[in-house]
């Protein structure tokens, strides 16, 4: 290691580099530094990540083991659950969870519990990221008070263009953008945006991204870059909102709302597409827009779109579960006791990844009105017990067009590329299409129920 590490040390050769936290985020992370012939040393509380991560195996879906095998024979990456071993790094990246608790409050607790972890270990210019989705002020207001405990400072610097402070210690804000099973790209053409506590933080934090990845956007403070995050999160959230509520509209007055998309989506400039579904999902989207309304109190505010688009999408599920209940009716059946198939648990097509999925709240209610549920999913065998749900003794069965025909329904809530759309239109009875993942079958079209 350097004796000194300047801001510019960061963006040299074989920095030691910690990510704490191995999942969605971290773990690619950490294959990224390592890919760029960075020692890696990833930090984990779960002692089963840990152990499989070092036998070269995966737990992620999307991520093969052959990417992190030969990282782990040639000794680039290992991880543990021993937090001394922050001491030995340059740099550490926290990628840790931000959830909401039972009353929608930001759940910093896994932020804090790092930061106490880091604090007894932090050694002068060590740089410190925090990369998990917050409200502005977190790394600022939390992070930086627990570091400080350790007696190095890393003081704020509100003014840009004033002389760089002493700093002992280097502190960053950089939100990650990952996007779980995205092809078309990957964390490498992924621009970085990166605010510090004062300018040689940013830098710091600048020149060690710079290394692996193709653009780093660097901005005046951490609240500037920990809002850009929830800016593109808010953006998504309130414009699924709008196509949602445009949706139930359309289908009142009998327009559909997938072809007024596609149309709409052929002017070139200032309309992008957004699509309806059946509520939202995923560990980000659903979640991060609370962040700032939490915050948004502190200030006397109130973010009216982040309450309403939450409103809206939180309804979603409420509404497929209406809609099979109407298609069961003009059936001359009702819900209850009616047998349905739940196609997709996960919460978006081809992941692995259950989080907020509104598949586990569509199944809550069609079991709490009576139906006799079944799911298939090809990423989930089993289900087990979470936080809201129990569904520990489901099993996923199998899709055969025997199977299919002893359905009264069949709702695909998920749009997972592995079914065949038009087989299940074929031998199923009733089809209720969340995700219109059924747009381009030809034969039993009148089967469909398209919500
Ligand atoms: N998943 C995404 O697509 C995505 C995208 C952008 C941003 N984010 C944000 O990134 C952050 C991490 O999300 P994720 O999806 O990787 O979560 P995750 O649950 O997949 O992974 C978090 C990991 O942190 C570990 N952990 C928990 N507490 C710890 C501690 N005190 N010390 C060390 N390890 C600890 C857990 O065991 C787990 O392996 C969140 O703030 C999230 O909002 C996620």
């Amino acid at each position: 290691m350097s004796a000194r590490r300047s801001p510019e040390y960061f963006g040299g050769k074989k920095i030691q580099v910690g990510i704490i936290g191995l999942g969605y985020v971290g773990l690619p992370l950490a294959l990224r530094f390592a890919e760029q012939g960075h020692q890696v040393k990833g930090f984990d509380t779960d002692p089963g990540k840990v152990a499989k991560l070092n036998a070269g195996q995966s737990y992620i879906q999307h991520i093969p083991a052959d990417r992190i095998a030969p990282f782990r024979s040639s000794g680039v990456f290992s991880a543990t659950s021993d937090f001394a071993e922050i001491a030995g790094r340059d740099a550490v990246i926290i990628c840790v969870p931000t959830p909401l608790d039972e009353r929608y409050q930001p759940d910093l607790s896994y932020v804090e519990q790092t930061a106490r972890s880091i604090q007894p270990h932090l050694q002068r210019e060590q740089l410190v990221v925090l990369e998990s989705t917050t409200y502005p002020g977190t790394t600022e207001e939390l992070v930086l008070p627990i570091l400080e405990k350790s007696g190095l400072k890393c003081p704020v610097q509100r003014d840009k263009h004033a002389a760089d402070p002493a700093t002992d210690f280097y502190l960053a804000f950089s939100p990650e953008r990952e996007d779980p099973g995205n092809k078309r790209f990957s964390l490498a053409q992924i621009p970085k945006v990166v605010g510090g506590i004062n300018a040689p933080s940013r830098r710091a934090a600048a020149a060690l991204y710079g290394q692996i990845v193709a653009r780093v956007v660097e901005v005046s403070s951490t609240q500037a870059a920990e809002m850009c995050k929830l800016l593109e999160n808010i953006f998504r959230c309130v414009n699924i909102a709008l196509v949602n509520e445009l949706k139930m509209l359309c289908a009142r007055m009998g327009i559909d709302i997938w072809e007024v998309i596609e149309s709409a989506s052929t002017k070139p400039f200032g309309f992008m597409p957004f699509y309806p579904g059946p509520g939202l999902g995923g560990h980000c989207i659903p979640v991060d827009p609370f962040y700032l309304s939490w915050k948004a109190h502190e200030y006397d505010f109130s973010t009216r779109f982040i309450e309403l688009a939450g409103e809206i999408n939180t309804s979603m599920p409420y509404h497929v579960v209406n809609e099979i209940a109407a298609a069961l009716n003009e059936r001359k059946k009702s819900l209850k006791g009616s047998r349905i198939l739940l196609l997709g648990v996960a919460y978006k097509k081809d992941v692995d990844d259950l989080r907020e999925s509104p598949s586990l709240k569509i199944m809550q209610l069609l079991l709490e009105r009576g139906a006799l549920l079944d799911y298939n999913d090809p990423y989930f065998a089993t289900l087990h017990r979470m936080r809201h749900y129990d569904y520990a003794h489901m099993r996923s069965v199998e899709l055969t067009p025997h199977a299919l025909a002893g359905y009264d329904a069949v709702v695909i809530a998920t749009d997972h590329s592995a079914y065949n759309y038009q087989e299940i239109v074929d031998a199923a009875p009733l089809v209720v299409d969340t995700r219109n993942a059924t747009k381009s079958i030809t034969r039993n079209h009148a089967k469909v129920v398209r919500c």
